[in-house]
């Protein structure tokens, strides 16, 4: 079948099977690799994108089920020429090792902060405890989501 749908801000439209994911079709369809796929199973966050500005694991996600739908990838924080400040916290604060779960923190940080100014560090930990990272021991991760609120 034939979906359209808008992806960072732009108009595709991809000939999917109904059976693939969403997660799927932003990598292979549509270039988008920046949300990754490490489980495909909506274990690990590692897949976090906004749809319809709610945060989701994509591969949880059919693709038919995305035609006509809004979806924001890593890829679509940053804007004119900038990186987003989750994005430019995760780098000043070193919390990225192989960066595999890094897409997916940025993308649940950056939805996080959008709807809270002031978090506690349990909060933190409690929001983001669907994105798993197995480098970091997620210290640096929440000094960047920390250093990402103060900005
Ligand atoms: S790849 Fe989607 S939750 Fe792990
Ligand atoms: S930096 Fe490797 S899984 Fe998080």
């Amino acid at each position: 079948m034939r979906i359209a749908l808008r992806v960072n801000g732009g108009r595709h439209e991809a000939d999917v099977w109904e059976g693939e994911s969403l997660l799927y079709v932003l990598r292979e369809r549509l270039d988008y690799p920046g949300s990754k796929n490490a489980c495909e199973q909506g274990e690990c966050g590692s897949c976090s994108v906004l749809y319809d500005g709610r945060l989701v694991c994509s591969c949880l996600v059919l693709a038919a089920q995305a035609d006509g739908h809004e979806v924001v990838t890593v890829e679509g924080l940053a804007g004119d020429g900038r990186l987003h400040r989750v994005q430019e916290a995760f780098v000043s604060a070193g919390a990225v090792q192989c960066g595999f779960c890094t897409p997916g923190l940025v993308v649940a940080a950056a939805d996080l902060l959008r709807h809270n100014a002031y978090l506690s560090d349990d909060e933190i930990r409690e929001a983001l405890s669907g994105n798993l990272c197995r480098c970091t021991g997620y210290a640096k991760i929440f000094d960047a989501v920390r250093m990402a609120a103060e900005a």
